[in-house]
């Protein structure tokens, strides 16, 4: 297999494929605004997600459920206008594609249109398979989500590592099989043991991009917010922070708020 990195002047589902079959891993991470998905845009990262994650770390919940259609399309249209190579794809929230295809097909019309993302994730497995169909009939790619699908978080009561079982794992394996099947054009498995991933990142052609799920997957993501340290009091294990700007932010703002009341803020030069 080469590991000849090939160029890709703008993302594409085809892309991500053809980077399965040529070896070349695929970096995914989330964001949320126009400012910071433009930052990582020039960084050569092939995939933003706008994740339902914004509902913890942009605007407090505990859970991703809150989160609404509307919302994450304000978010998604904010990257949208800020990303020229990424592939940007859109979680549809929670309650708006369990139980029935149609409102899903409209979330996900919704999504596309008004935020001009290029396609949409859903979490779970054979239970969504009517919605995906449907959303795959109007054309709109769709990349699936297993394992640790925080929007069940009630029913699962944990954020523990899933599939340890060998009952789910079979299922979590046949549900791979099915998204694939369907026509997803790739997977994300969140939370799960790195010999499983590795199983279903090789039983299936699509990509399978993890999040703890080891290294024997086609990608990877990371919520952004977390490898970037400015969240400090969430650390799983497979979390690699690549900053500690929450220190490094408390120390800017202190500094200021120092500066603001020594007088020593602004200065002659900093004034008309
Ligand atoms: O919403 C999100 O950020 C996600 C990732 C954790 C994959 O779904």
């Amino acid at each position: 297999m080469s590991t000849a990195k090939k160029q890709y002047k703008r993302v594409t589902t085809k892309s991500l494929i053809d980077m399965k079959v040529h070896g070349e891993k695929i970096a995914m991470i989330t964001a949320y605004d126009y400012t910071m998905a433009k930052v990582v845009d020039n960084t050569g990262i092939d995939v933003i997600l706008v994740g339902d994650s914004a509902s913890n770390v942009m605007a407090g919940h505990e859970t991703t459920l809150p989160i609404t259609l509307d919302q994450m399309i304000y978010h998604a249209s904010a990257v949208v206008r800020a990303i020229k190579r990424a592939l940007i794809v859109v979680d549809l929230p929670f309650g708006t594609y369990q139980g029935d295809s149609r409102k899903a097909l409209e979330s996900a019309i919704r999504i596309m249109k008004e935020s001009g993302g290029h396609a949409v994730k859903l979490e779970g497995g054979s239970e969504i398979s009517e919605s995906i169909s449907r959303i795959l009939t109007a054309g709109i790619p769709v990349m699936g989500h297993l394992g640790l699908t925080p929007q069940s978080i009630y029913k699962f009561g944990t954020y523990t590592v899933r599939a340890k079982e060998t009952a789910e794992a079979e299922k979590l394996l046949e549900d791979a099989k099915l998204l694939e099947k369907l026509g997803c054009f790739a997977l994300v498995l969140e939370k799960v043991p790195a010999d499983l991933a590795a199983k279903v990142a090789k039983s299936l052609t699509i990509p399978v991009i993890g999040i703890g799920a080891g290294s024997v997957v086609d990608g990877q993501v990371l919520v952004m917010h977390d490898m970037l340290g400015i969240t400090h009091e969430f650390n799983p294990r497979f979390l690699r922070r690549y900053l500690n700007m929450y220190e490094q932010m408390t120390n800017a703002f202190s500094q200021y708020v120092a500066d603001v009341k020594s007088l020593d803020f602004p200065n002659e030069e900093e004034q008309y």
